[in-house]
């Protein structure tokens, strides 16, 4: 893999309500690479995958715009990362269609998202539902990226990656794409429900307590915060003693990544202590780190052609490594060009 420039890339979909899970687990993990200067970072609103259910076109519209307000807010610098909507960039749907062909369907029938997601009623789901990870891996592909960021819930359509890359290189006898590496790391790569800590927090869940939203305001924030499920017990002396309490786990992680320390040393801080304690330093904490992202969020919304410019010219950048490589996979392929 030495041969491919240390490029990251990730992508969110714009379908509305992001989370602190979409936050710890992913923009603020992308906005550390970004600053960490070790890679190319290209980060992308994925809105051809967020069709693949249902989207009402205005909330569309409006919801790529503010997932770009956040991607800035929590610290996206649009010069130093690439920041572009996927739809702009049609290379996307182009090299997807090559691993639509790559891909086979005994690989996409085993993804446990598409079985979730499509439930019962698969034969009612969008043929798109079910290429997704597809466009997933070209839009990872497309940049030649090396390393992607993603919380635990991606891992599976990551090695899916891997493995459409390993197949399209060995059916053309060439070592073009690189066999991505995911990055699942730090303590939030599974933020859960504040209702129910064997749940992913999640914009889908009916209860608006199990998440905070990144809208939230600073009450709603405390509120949930004092209002998430724990137990009567104080917190242990030492990691072990949460393995049985996962509410309690769930608290602790969000209060380590927000703060960027260890799980370890914030059992070790609150050792000993009631939720009662706990709980109030976790909303002080979060109403810290999460508010000025709301505020400045709100901000940047009420100049929406700025954000267009942005996305715009982050698109056009975009496409400058993208094209290059659609037309060496074409090439590949044997399409006469
Ligand atoms: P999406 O839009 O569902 O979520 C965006 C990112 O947020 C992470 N995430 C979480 N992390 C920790 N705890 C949670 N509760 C939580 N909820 C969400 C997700 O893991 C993800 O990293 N398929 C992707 C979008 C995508 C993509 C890509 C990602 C499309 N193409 C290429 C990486 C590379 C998705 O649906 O993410």
């Amino acid at each position: 893999m030495s041969d491919f420039t240390p490029r990251v890339f990730s992508g969110i979909q714009p379908s509305g309500g992001l989370t602190l899970g979409n936050y710890l687990g992913a923009m603020k993990r992308f906005v550390d690479m970004q600053n960490a200067g070790t890679h190319e970072t290209i980060y992308c609103m994925v809105d051809q995958h967020a069709i693949t259910v249902w989207q009402n076109p205005e909330d569309l519209r409006k919801n790529t715009r503010e997932l770009a307000a956040g991607f800035i807010a929590s610290g996206i610098d649009p010069e130093k990362s690439i920041l572009f909507n996927q739809s702009q960039v049609a290379e996307h749907a182009q090299l997807g269609w090559v691993f639509n062909c790559v891909a086979r369907m005994g690989w996409m029938k085993r993804m446990t998202q598409w079985k979730d997601k499509a439930g019962k009623n698969s034969e009612n789901a969008s043929l798109g539902l079910f290429g997704y990870p597809a466009l997933m891996a070209a839009d990872i592909l497309i940049y030649h990226a090396t390393h992607v960021p993603v919380g635990e819930d991606q891992k599976q359509h990551l090695e899916l990656t891997r493995d459409i890359a390993m197949k399209f290189n060995n059916d053309f006898g060439t070592d073009f794409f690189p066999i991505t590496e995911p990055v699942i790391e730090g303590a939030a790569t599974r933020v859960m429900s504040l209702r129910d800590g064997s749940k992913k927090m999640s914009k889908s869940d009916p209860s608006d307590m199990s998440r905070i939203n990144l809208t939230d305001t600073a009450d709603d924030i405390a509120k949930k915060i004092r209002k998430a499920k724990t137990d009567p017990e104080p917190l242990p002396d030492t990691l072990d003693g949460l393995a049985d309490r996962p509410e309690a786990r769930n608290l602790i992680n969000i209060y380590a990544a927000l703060n960027d320390q260890s799980p370890d040393a914030v059992v070790a801080e609150f050792a000993g202590q009631q939720f009662g304690a706990f709980k109030p330093a976790l909303a002080d904490l979060a109403v810290a780190k999460m508010s000025p992202i709301s505020g400045e969020m709100a901000r940047l919304m009420q100049d929406q052609a700025e954000i267009d410019r942005i996305l715009k010219r982050g698109a056009d950048r975009a496409r400058e490594i993208a094209a290059p490589i659609l037309e060496k996979t074409y090439d590949l392929v044997g399409m006469v060009r």
